[in-house]
């Protein structure tokens, strides 16, 4: 039986490298359409985790890891020799940042050669993670034609990119629209009738590159669109403009606008990483990418804002920031998930403890930190009791969690500086809450 039959019969082994915020939902999605699915990561606590039916990624619910043990064939293993087994294998690994702001494509490498290793006639190979054009065509195209192989005829390759977001309710692995594109047409063409087996609607694309450029195009909206607001931000709130009011007022408008908030600093795995790939790229074409640097400018300099703020704040107080207790609220990057990647909370804290402030965080979904690549606090959430609270100085929200109850927060602290707009409803005494 073909490749093409395989997938259409539902019978295709889909294999998932990499059971991250990404990997994971889609090997769930490919199970749930009844496809037998193999899970590979390097991390063997994710690996015993799913063999025991526990969920690490929290905001996926437990549910999803259960299902997995019942239905299709589903297995999760370190042993990349089993790659051979799959029709399909999907590379789902990170793609960081070197510290130079440079791509580090260390991970896509191994994976392209551990898929080389063990490459056959009939395979099909896609790559999901967030990377600059070519990335498919340029370093995983030759490891595997290094086999002797020939890509659309023996085996299969394309480009599909992950536009997944951690936390959303209303959109999910399967109704999330899939661009898809083939380093070849027969690549193409494979690529899309397996994701049509999974995903609701999936859209082919001209080749590989177009869909790797339009995942970057997003995100550099996306970039770009945060820096404006926050550049809005610090100029309205000069003029003592409330930049909120004009979010809102701005979006009554049917057409033409899109709102965007602004906040501590950017976080996560790709709006603060994800445009520097292409920056990176463009040099070799001989091009800069201004766009992207004046919204890295913008974005990075937030939490020195933010602080600046928490400082004008406590000076009106007839306080210092140093020798004074602060409290973050919030070390997640965003609402309701327990994802601290890039966190601008790490930032904020450090720049506090700096000052001289002692500095404690609250974290519904993080109770403690890890060793992280730049930071390692080694501090734990602490509780959010009426004593607590207002025995800070100062409480400084850099993450509006939908656990929080804002006015209880409101009523017990002593001054709030506030970078989410998260105090906007509480009632009662409003002259201690600073907007940042
Ligand atoms: N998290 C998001 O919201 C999101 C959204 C869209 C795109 N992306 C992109 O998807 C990719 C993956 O991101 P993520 O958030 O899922 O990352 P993640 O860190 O949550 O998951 C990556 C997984 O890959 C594993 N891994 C690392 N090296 C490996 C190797 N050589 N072989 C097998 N497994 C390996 C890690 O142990 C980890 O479990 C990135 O390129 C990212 O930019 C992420």
């Amino acid at each position: 039986m073909n490749l093409r039959e395989k997938i259409e019969n539902g019978s295709a082994i889909v294999g998932v490298i990499g059971l991250g915020y990404v990997g994971l939902p889609l090997l769930a999605a490919f199970h749930r359409a009844g496809l037998p699915t193999i899970g590979f990561d390097v991390d063997p606590a994710k690996i015993s985790a799913l063999h025991e039916g526990r969920n690490y990624l929290k905001h996926l619910g437990d549910e999803l890891v259960t299902c997995l043990k019942s239905g299709a064939k589903f297995e999760a293993t370190a042993d990349f020799a089993r790659l051979a087994e799959c029709d399909a294998i999907i590379s789902c690994v990170p793609t960081p940042l070197g510290q130079h702001l440079e791509p580090d494509l260390s991970y896509v490498e191994k994976t392209a050669e551990d898929v080389a290793k063990t490459l056959r006639p009939g395979q099909l190979v896609i790559l999901e993670s967030t990377t600059y054009p070519r990335t498919t065509r340029e370093v995983m195209l030759p490891k595997f034609e290094a086999r002797g192989l020939k890509c659309g005829q023996d085996f299969f390759l394309a480009y599909s990119p992950e536009r997944e977001d951690p936390g959303r309710k209303d959109f999910s692995t399967q109704t999330i629209p899939k661009l898809v594109g083939g380093i070849d047409e027969a690549s193409g063409a494979l690529a899309v009738a397996l994701y049509r087996k999974a995903i609701k609607q999936v859209i082919p694309v001209a080749n590989a590159e177009v869909a790797e450029a339009a995942k970057l195009l997003e995100n550099i909206y996306r970039a770009v669109n945060i820096a404006l607001v926050n550049e809005m931000k610090m100029v309205l709130t000069a003029m003592g403009i409330d930049v909120w009011e004009v979010i809102r007022a701005a979006s009554t408008k049917p057409f033409g606008f899109q709102a965007f908030y602004p906040g501590p600093g950017l976080g996560g795995h790709c709006i603060p990483i994800d445009p520097f790939y292409l920056t990176w790229k463009a040099r070799e074409v001989g091009m800069s990418t201004k766009f992207i640097e004046l919204a890295g400018e913008i974005n990075h300099a937030m939490p020195e804002y933010v602080v600046s703020r928490v400082s004008l704040a406590m000076n009106d107080h007839g306080k210092a920031v140093k020798g004074s207790r602060v409290l973050v609220l919030g070390l997640a990057y965003k609402p309701d998930v327990d994802d601290v990647r890039e966190s601008p909370s790490f930032e904020l804290i450090e720049k506090l403890e700096e000052l001289g402030a002692h500095v404690d965080y609250n974290d519904p979904h993080v109770s403690a930190t890890h060793k992280m690549r730049k930071y390692d606090l080694q501090m734990h959430s602490v509780e959010l009791t009426k004593e607590n609270v207002a025995s800070y100085d100062c409480v400084l929200v850099a993450t509006h969690h939908a656990a929080y109850d804002w006015q209880f927060i409101a009523d017990n602290s002593k001054l709030i500086v506030d970078s989410r707009n998260a105090l906007r409803n509480v009632s009662g005494r409003r002259e201690h809450i600073v907007q940042a």
